[in-house]
């Protein structure tokens, strides 16, 4: 996949990951549309980058999804690439008193839901580009739940899952879209604040790793420790499970 001159959207582009992809995107001279819910921060990074607009947008809600694929359709019909990165963790423990049906409602809607209608909704617009590309960002915690995060892995394993379908479906409609998976390690962003380990590594270095991916079209992208995560799971459920948990405490 070509990573220059290309016009992509970015969600979660306000901070972490997705502001770093925003920032690289830029300066490899696409277009970017950045999206996330807090607006202020959001045209505050987008000024300071070229080509990049904001679009404010709170995936969790169907009606401002839909939104945003009308004003995407009207606005950038050169759309080629869309990199669904946005996402929430809540950190709890399992059958621990917490609502973990409130919770997983909450990280399923934002992790997986918004990313299903978003594919289904722009497939149309990528299909007529020449070249074009999805990418899901997705954790090592896709192979197995670390119980910091619980119900969170369950989306991002439900993810991973639908990514694998979704590349499926696409090549046996000959489709020109490649579907990448960005499976992220422990990064050091405001998501992963709550998490104690000295094992994170810097967003810069992981969206290097995926825009190196894109040119190469490896389309699952194993970064840092999820390589470790991947092998180790299958060989042995249990010891993968070990391992993950161990690493996140
Ligand atoms: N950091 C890690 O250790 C790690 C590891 C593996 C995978 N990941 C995944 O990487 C992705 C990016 O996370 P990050 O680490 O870069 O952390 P981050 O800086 O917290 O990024 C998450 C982004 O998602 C946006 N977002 C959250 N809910 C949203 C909603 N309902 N609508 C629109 N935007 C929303 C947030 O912006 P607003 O709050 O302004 O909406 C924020 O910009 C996530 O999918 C995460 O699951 C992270």
């Amino acid at each position: 996949m070509r990573t220059t001159n290309n016009t992509i959207l970015v969600t979660g582009g306000g901070t972490g990951m997705g502001l770093e992809a925003a920032k690289h995107f830029s300066e490899l001279g696409n277009k970017v549309i950045i999206v996330a819910r807090n607006a202020e921060r959001l045209r505050e990074e987008a000024a300071k980058l070229a080509n990049t607009t904001a679009i404010p947008c709170d995936l969790s809600n169907e009606d401002e999804l839909r939104n945003l694929v009308y004003i995407l359709k009207r606005d950038h019909s050169d759309l080629n690439m869309i990199f669904l990165n946005a996402g929430i963790a809540t950190n709890y423990g399992l059958l621990e008193g917490e609502n973990a049906y409130e919770i997983s409602k909450a990280e399923m809607i934002t992790n997986f839901h918004s990313a299903v209608l978003l594919t289904n909704e722009l497939e149309g617009l990528l299909a007529d580009k020449p070249e074009s590309a999805m990418i899901l960002t997705t954790s090592g915690v896709a192979f197995v739940p670390d119980l910091l995060h619980p119900t969170y892995s369950a989306t991002k394993a439900a993810l991973h899952s639908y990514a694998l379908g979704l590349r499926l479906v696409l090549q046996k409609k000959e489709s020109t879209i490649k579907v990448f998976e960005l499976m992220a390690p422990l990064v050091d962003t405001p998501f992963s604040k709550a998490v104690k380990s000295d094992l994170k590594m810097p967003a810069n270095q992981i969206i290097k790793e995926l825009i190196a991916g894109l040119e190469k079209d490896d389309f699952e992208l194993h970064v840092g420790l999820t390589q470790q995560i991947a092998e180790l799971s299958r060989k042995s459920t249990q010891e993968a499970l070990k391992f993950i948990n161990s690493v996140t405490g």
